[in-house]
């Protein structure tokens, strides 16, 4: 008996509860009788949608919490089975309640996750879901009020309640890589719940199938009644085709426990630091690449597939062959591009800014941890992620960060040791986490923008590369223009922006240190610290501008990226 699915996307009931919230009034009352009406206003929106996308002019600047409420009934299929609500993620935190019962609250608004209804759930009856979601951010949130990006509230990814088989895998982790003598590597990890009343024995099946190959390993696995048995499967594949960017082999992925079935497509490709060089498949890689954000100006953090797509072939037409995905997990179809279409990725989790030595900090620390581990229990089958970042601009010249960001790195390279950690620091020569912990150095430099003379940068990178001792991705460096502002004496200008653009790529593109450049940022993205005439409430440092139309620069990048791919640069 193969999982089920019952979406709950579409229509919800909507409002912004702020005073409710304190109050708590709807808990009892909704136990007290499912068909009475609901005492505020309320408005209908589609799930998923983020309430702030600049759609509603009520709430486009709303930081605060709304009450989302969904009625439904389970169909019948779903009898006997073991009840999932999953959602894939809801900004920025929430606590759900199912008829009025708190299922309990998840902090950070990018990645996705569940709980199980077990006996709270039956199909026929009549249920209330109701979602309270908050945008809200502060120095101690993730990211925190300094995030020069859009903190966008609501549920803006899917929903959807899964019915598992007595026998299910509760968790499957595929982890990729590719041996030094070319066989593919894939390390399996699942979880196998038995909910049946005996012991079971059943056979754990894992197929990778595709461009002529078909690979199968099995294992047999014993759970008691009502037990969860762990089991890691590795296989070793021969015959493989390599993943990478000019070449991404992609293959698919099938893995059966009893008639539990899970698909994935992986690749394999090997990625790994030696000296000053970044190596993949052996061979030395220079990352071409830009910063994006999940954000446009027609749907908030709801990008449609096509348009995703869209986002990624530009890149490509700039000859990028790598993207950061700034700064939080975007969705997941962004990923599966990326390995479709051979961009490697940077991802990262939203530790933007904020301090680390005030408000629970313990607590805090394990909640970044979860969403670390969200990310790459979500994620480390990609074959483009080759970089888990752990954060960007925090205050990394001071020891209770370094203390803060050390389970951080345990926790990645415990869960995945195929894949380099890093995260993106702007504290130059004081920087204090990159050398002991990142395996390749991300640094931020806006020298000819934040900071005086762009003439400084190749000084200012070799005291770092000194300082750190290691190979260095420029994960920022950018000038800022609204698209048409033309003129050379002005800085907000395209003509600025290509001069700094220029000075940038052909002196860090000399250093042979640099295995990576990332500007800042690939389009124009929302940001509520950016409302003044010149900006309008984005970030205007695009290469291209918020509706994907190239400004001047998209040229300069393409050429030099074009150079650099020949082995010119
Ligand atoms: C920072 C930061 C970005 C921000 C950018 C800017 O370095 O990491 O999130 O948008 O600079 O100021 O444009």
């Amino acid at each position: 008996m193969e999982r089920i699915a019952f979406p709950l996307d579409g229509a919800w009931e909507m409002a912004p509860v702020e005073q409710a919230v304190e109050l708590r009034w709807w808990g009892p009352r909704i136990r007290s009788g499912l068909s009475e009406g609901f005492p505020i206003a309320t408005r209908k929106v589609r799930v998923p949608s983020a309430w702030n996308d600049g759609r509603d002019p009520e709430l486009n600047l709303f930081r605060g919490s709304c009450v989302y409420i969904k009625d439904f009934r389970l169909p019948a299929a779903f009898k006997g089975r073991r009840t999932v609500l999953r959602f894939d993620a809801v900004g920025q935190r929430c606590t759900v309640y199912l008829d009025g019962e708190a299922l309990g609250s998840h902090e950070g608004g990018y990645t996705p996750f569940s709980f199980d209804l077990a006996g709270k759930a039956a199909p026929g009856r009549s249920h209330r879901l109701v979602v309270v979601a908050n945008n809200q951010r502060s120095e101690q949130t993730f990211p925190a009020i300094s995030g020069d990006f859009e903190s966008y509230g609501g549920i803006y990814r899917s929903v959807e309640i899964i019915g598992l088989p007595a026998v299910h895998m509760d968790k499957m982790l595929a982890i990729p890589s590719l041996s030094a003598d070319g066989r593919g590597e894939l390390s399996i990890s699942v979880s196998v719940r038995n909910d049946s009343k005996r012991r079971r024995e059943i056979e754990l099946r894992a197929a990778v199938t595709g461009r002529g190959l078909k690979y199968i390993s099995t294992r047999a696995v014993t759970v008691k009644a009502g037990a969860v048995a762990s089991v890691t499967l590795k296989m070793r594949i021969p015959g493989v085709s390599p993943w990478s960017p000019e070449s991404p082999a992609m293959y698919d992925l099938a893995v059966s426990a009893a008639g539990d079935r899970l698909r994935k497509r992986v690749g394999f490709r090997r990625i790994e630091v030696k000296g000053n060089h970044l190596l993949l498949n052996g061979r030395p890689i220079r990352l071409r690449g830009a910063n994006r954000h999940d954000d446009h100006p027609d749907f908030g953090p709801c990008l449609p597939d096509a348009v995703i797509r869209r986002d990624l072939e530009l890149a490509k037409s700039i000859n990028c062959n790598a993207l950061r995905l700034a700064h939080y997990p975007h969705r997941e179809k962004t990923y599966e591009l990326a390995d479709e279409l051979g961009i490697l990725l940077w991802t990262e989790i939203p530790f933007v800014g904020g301090d680390v030595w005030t408000g629970d900090v313990r607590r805090r620390n394990l909640a970044l941890q979860n969403m670390l581990r969200e990310l790459i229990e979500r994620d480390c089958h990609h074959p483009s992620v080759i970089l888990w970042s752990v954060g960007n601009e925090v205050a990394s010249d001071h020891p209770a960060c370094r203390r803060f960001m050390a389970p951080l790195y345990k926790l990645a390279r415990r869960m995945d040791k195929t894949r380099l950690v890093t995260f993106a620091s702007n504290r130059g020569t004081n920087e204090i986490v990159s050398q002991p912990f990142s395996d390749v150095a991300g640094v931020n430099q806006y020298y000819g923008w934040y900071s005086a003379s762009v003439n400084d940068v190749s000084g200012n990178m070799d005291s770092i590369h000194r300082a750190l001792g290691k190979p260095i991705i420029v994960s920022e460096f950018g000038a800022e223009c609204p698209r048409g502002r033309r003129g050379r004496k002005d800085r907000w200008t395209e003509d600025y922006q290509v001069a700094l653009y220029r000075h940038n790529l052909r002196v860090l593109g000399a250093k042979r240190y640099v295995v990576g450049l990332f500007p800042w940022a690939l389009f124009d993205f929302r940001s509520h610290r950016r409302m003044n005439v010149l900006q309008h409430g984005w970030n205007r440092k695009g290469i291209f501008d918020d509706r994907r139309r190239p400004k001047l620069v998209a040229k300069v990048v393409r050429e030099f990226y074009g150079r650099m791919a020949r082995g010119e640069g």
